[in-house]
């Protein structure tokens, strides 16, 4: 029997597929983010990073934008997500400025090693304010921005093509899934990021928006592997034996996910964690 191609495979990760569609992007200046970024950008997509620091979020967006020749990568420092009305500014002017939001990635966050006992509660309250509280902004900014771009490029009630648009990315982590000493204030932040994006998922869905959930594991070249990086040799290779594939993961696994989600593959995947860890929570619960 004779069955056309496009019934059964998507075309995923070939040029073009993100042609003239717009990523906002929380946090988009950061290891992982920033490739993830990049991942879409190089496959047609223009795209706009926010961060507070504006220094690094220009520099960021330059960076990223030498990855295809007429790419569109805006870089809004000075933005912190805890802000909703900076943030939401930053929306407007992406939207003025790149002619939409399509897609969004929910990614900036702060993180420290604290004992509970130590954890005053400014500090817990922090992480609280910038993962969850600035997720929850992120998703109010640019929701408009998404069921605005299903609208124009039509919700067909059918699987979507690629570059349909009206997908949201939320990033997590997993300490929370077993539970991780020293983060009590992100265990209890990522929770809140994990159920608003499937708060996402369900209310938004019926205008074909998707929101889904990406929990990296220990991935190399980060800000927080590199620190292990530089302790002794035992503890990285512990580190490396608790992952059931035996490594740390590369900032591109993380691209590849994401561009999976936002593609014609993922246009079924809806109010998901998509945990890109190697196994290893399975084993030692924790990054
Ligand atoms: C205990 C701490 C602390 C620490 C800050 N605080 N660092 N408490 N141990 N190491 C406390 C402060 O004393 C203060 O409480 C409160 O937290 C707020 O601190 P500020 O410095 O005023 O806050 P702010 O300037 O907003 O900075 C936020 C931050 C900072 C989270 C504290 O680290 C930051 O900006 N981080 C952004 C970059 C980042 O963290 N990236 C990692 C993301 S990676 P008091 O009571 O004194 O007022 C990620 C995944 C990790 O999330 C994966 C790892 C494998």
């Amino acid at each position: 029997m004779s069955v056309p191609r496009e019934r059964y495979l998507s075309n995923v990760w070939r040029d073009g597929i993100f042609t003239d569609k717009v990523l906002f992007c929380t946090g988009g200046a950061g290891t992982i983010c920033s490739m993830q970024v990049r991942a879409f950008v190089a496959l047609g997509g223009n795209a706009c990073i926010i961060g507070r620091n504006v220094e690094k979020t220009e520099k960021g967006a330059a960076d990223i934008a030498t990855v295809r020749a007429g790419a569109k990568v805006l870089g809004i420092g000075a933005v912190d997500v805890r802000d909703p009305k900076a943030l939401q500014a930053a929306a407007d002017r992406c939207a003025r400025e790149l002619g939409g939001i399509d897609f969004a990635i929910a990614g900036a966050a702060g993180n420290f090693l604290a004992p509970m006992a130590q954890l005053s509660p400014n500090a817990f309250k922090t992480v609280i304010d910038i993962d969850a509280i600035g997720s929850y902004n992120t998703a109010k900014a640019v929701m408009p921005y998404l069921v605005e771009s299903v609208k124009k490029h039509g919700n067909t009630g059918k699987a979507q093509p690629t570059g349909t648009g009206g997908r949201i990315i939320f990033i997590s982590a997993s300490f929370h899934f077993r539970g991780m000493p020293l983060q009590a204030h992100v265990m209890a932040a990522k929770a809140a990021v994990d159920q608003i994006a499937h708060s996402v998922a369900i209310e938004f869905g019926p205008y074909g928006v998707t929101s889904n959930v990406i929990t990296p594991g220990p991935i190399a070249g980060t800000e927080g592997m590199e620190r292990l990086s530089r302790s002794d040799e035992h503890t990285v290779t512990e580190s490396k034996r608790q992952i059931p594939v035996g490594r740390w993961g590369e900032v591109k696994e993380i691209a590849d996910a994401t561009v999976y989600l936002f593609s014609e593959a993922g246009s079924y995947v809806n109010g998901n964690v998509l945990v890109v860890d190697g196994g290893q929570w399975r084993t030692s619960g924790a990054n």
